[in-house]
């Protein structure tokens, strides 16, 4: 193989990913084995469900993504793996696969923060980030805007105070028996239907802070006090949240006048938010977004920021422990 490349592992949630890519940020291949089915019944993930799947999962997962690189070990240059944050049952599976490989293949060992993973999917496969940029992140664990002048340094402007986002999307599925994940379910029912509600849009017209269980609440009344179109109530709560999304996100373009917008996490797979983003931020920036399968959690963008991180920090002490509560842009040398 002509450039280098690591193997990338990830499990901090519920799914089981592996990848290999290159020093380029070319993915040679990337496998995810998603749990959604598992945790599907209880509408939501199970910790205890999840780290013992990835336990059963794990190893095949990695050799299958060695398989669909074409690479044995000795092409390797490094084994990466989320250190946090997530669920720490989960993180730990990961964790101790990574170092066994590294130790048992003589590997450079390096420890990602999940979040910057996220930050540098919209890179994958050539992707073009332009700088100075504005980031918004919305996943199921995580809601944030982050300003970087340049790349890998990240300021955060705002986060959630409560809920994330994707939770609020999730949390309401269940409550309308649109079962998990919630986000894909509310985004194919919302498109039938209309913004009759009038909905909450929390904290719309103040800084870069986020608080989505006002609007979960309102959507469970709507559900309580009287008949609702399931269809139009799934269009008022994606359109509440995401008004709330794209007011924040141009606050941030009109503050920081960025070269580019770059909206990443799962909920960046919303076809409705990825539309709207381009309408109404498009004359002012460049709106920049993941490939759809890099959006939710994959080992890809885990790779990419390995390799960032392995340029500016060096490898990662296989004394690290995981880190279920890691903050962004925390890098994980090993001292701690
Ligand atoms: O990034 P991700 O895979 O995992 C975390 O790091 O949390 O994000 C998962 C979240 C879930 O809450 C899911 O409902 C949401 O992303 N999601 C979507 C869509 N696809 C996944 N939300 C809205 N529209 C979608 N199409
Ligand atoms: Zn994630």
């Amino acid at each position: 193989m002509s450039s280098r490349a690591l193997l990338a592992i990830e499990t901090s949630c519920d799914e089981t990913a592996a990848a290999v890519v290159t020093d380029g940020y070319d993915v040679r291949s990337s496998v995810v084995h998603s749990q959604a089915t598992l945790h599907a019944d209880w509408g939501g993930v199970v910790p205890e469900i999840a780290s013992r799947e990835h336990v059963l999962k794990v190893i095949p997962t990695i050799r299958a993504a060695l398989d669909e690189a074409r690479v044995t070990p000795s092409d390797l240059e490094a084994v990466a793996v989320t250190v946090g944050p997530g669920l720490p049952g989960s993180l730990a599976v990961g964790v101790a696969v990574a170092k066994g490989l590294a130790l048992a293949w003589d590997k450079t060992f390096l420890a990602v923060n999940h979040l910057n993973g996220h930050l540098l999917s919209a890179e994958l496969d050539g992707g073009h980030v332009a700088f100075p940029a504005v980031y918004l992140l919305v996943s199921g664990g995580h809601c944030l805007i982050a300003y970087a002048r340049s790349p890998g340094t990240y300021e955060l402007l705002g986060q959630t105070r409560d809920d994330s986002v994707g939770e609020a999307y999730d949390k309401v599925a269940r409550e309308m028996g649109l079962g998990y994940p919630g986000g894909p379910a509310i985004d194919r029912l919302a498109a039938q239907g209309r913004d009759t509600l009038s909905l909450p849009r929390p904290m719309l017209d103040t800084g870069y802070e986020f608080s989505f269980s006002g609007l979960k609440t309102a959507v469970r009344r709507q559900l309580e006090h009287g008949p609702v179109e399931p269809k139009d109530l799934a269009a008022s709560f994606a359109t509440a949240c995401i008004d709330v999304l794209i007011a924040k996100l141009s606050r941030a373009v009109d503050e920081y006048r960025p070269q580019s917008a770059v909206v990443v996490g799962g909920v960046a797979a919303s076809p409705i938010l990825r539309n709207r983003l381009v309408e109404e931020l498009g004359d002012r920036t460049t709106v920049t977004l993941p490939g759809l399968k890099y959006a939710t959690d994959n080992a890809a963008m885990i790779g990419a920021a390995a390799w960032r991180q392995l340029e500016e920090y060096g490898a990662s002490s296989e004394a690290v422990q995981v880190e279920p509560r890691l903050p962004l842009a925390a890098v994980v040398r090993g001292e701690a």
